[in-house]
């Protein structure tokens, strides 16, 4: 019998990138989850099926067979094979595996598709072989399956799909669990620029390299921005959650990694009697969020569509990687 996994994808609300120099940032698990299917195969292989990537193929001890997908295949699913890798050497067994990923989670976006991939994947493998894998554990195996795919992530987007909520993390430190009051009503919008997280990272540490006595005290009011929200979102406070998001949107700009595609979807959202709005995740593109009172977001979903970007309405979800069946 197979087994099926998910984890859910997640949204950045202060703090990208100050996260990655040590500085407290808070990220919020959302109703859109990656799921995994896991499968006992009569040989050897990993074999991994990402349906929506139209991407598949097999490792057999060292070598990639591309089936589909093309040049891209073996590096995008390498990550995946790492991990199932590592599930199973933590379950001595030698056995194949058959992985099947399905996710309603734009990809290269900001919204943590790899690690809610990553996770759910190490999930479903884990159960399939009778391992008790601790949520530790899989958040471990996605952190080192991440790396990959960028050179240092601060380790926020494995813990957010692992253990879901809303959460302030710190890098080397962990994370809290931040009591929400009230409902937090947000919309994404994805400008559909595609980027690589690992060279926005690059972008700040240039800047930061370059004017220190500038960029490092940015960096730690990013931090302060944080803190100041987790207040915020305690006391139910969305005008003051607005205003946070619009003065973390600008600390962003001053840091190299906004653009114009984010500028037009961001000021397309203040327009429409949004609170606060700001790009999340590593920026250039990818997707920014808005802060609205309940009965505008509509209003903000049409007016992100106007400026030529995809919107959508997302709720929070309070389970991280879990087992479906
Ligand atoms: O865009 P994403 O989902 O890859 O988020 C990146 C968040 C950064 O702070 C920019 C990097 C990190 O590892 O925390």
């Amino acid at each position: 019998m197979g087994v099926i996994a998910s984890a859910p994808a997640k949204i950045i609300l202060f703090g990208e990138h100050f996260v990655v120099y040590g500085e407290p940032a808070i990220v919020l698990a959302i109703d859109k989850r990656a799921y995994a299917s896991a499968d006992i195969r009569e040989d050897k292989r990993i074999y991994i099926n990402s349906v929506e990537l139209g991407i598949s193929g097999f490792f057999e001890g060292k070598k990639f067979h591309e089936e589909r997908g093309g040049q891209i295949a073996h590096k995008t699913l390498e990550p995946l094979n790492i991990a199932i890798q590592k599930v199973l050497d933590r379950s001595e067994k030698s056995v194949g595996v058959s992985v099947k990923v399905r996710s309603a989670i734009p990809v290269a976006a900001g919204l943590g598709s790899s690690a809610a991939v990553a996770a759910a994947v190490a999930t479903a493998v884990g159960r399939l072989l009778n391992l008790e894998l601790s949520k530790e554990e899989i958040f471990r195996i996605s952190y080192e399956a991440e790396h990959l795919v960028h050179g240092t992530p601060s380790g926020i987007d494995p813990t957010i799909s692992t253990y879901g909520g809303v959460l302030l993390y710190r890098k080397d430190k962990g994370f809290a669990e931040i009591k929400v009051k009230g409902e937090i009503p947000l919309v994404i919008g994805d400008t559909g620029v595609k980027r690589l997280t690992g060279d926005l990272v690059a972008t700040v540490r240039k800047r930061s390299k370059q004017y220190p006595s500038i960029i490092k005290p940015l960096l730690k009011v990013g931090g302060k921005i944080a803190l100041k929200a987790v207040e915020a979102l305690e006391t139910g406070d969305l005008y003051a959650l607005g205003e946070l998001m619009n003065i973390n949107h600008g600390l962003l700009c001053a840091v190299g990694v906004s653009d114009v595609s984010l500028e037009r979807l961001v000021y397309a959202a203040r327009g429409a009697d949004a609170l606060g709005a700001k790009l999340t995740g590593a920026g250039g593109g990818g997707c920014m969020i808005a802060l609205a009172k309940s009965n505008k977001l509509v209003q903000v979903v049409d007016a992100i569509e106007r400026v030529g970007g995809r919107a959508f309405v997302a709720g929070m979800a309070d389970e991280g990687v879990m087992i479906e069946s």
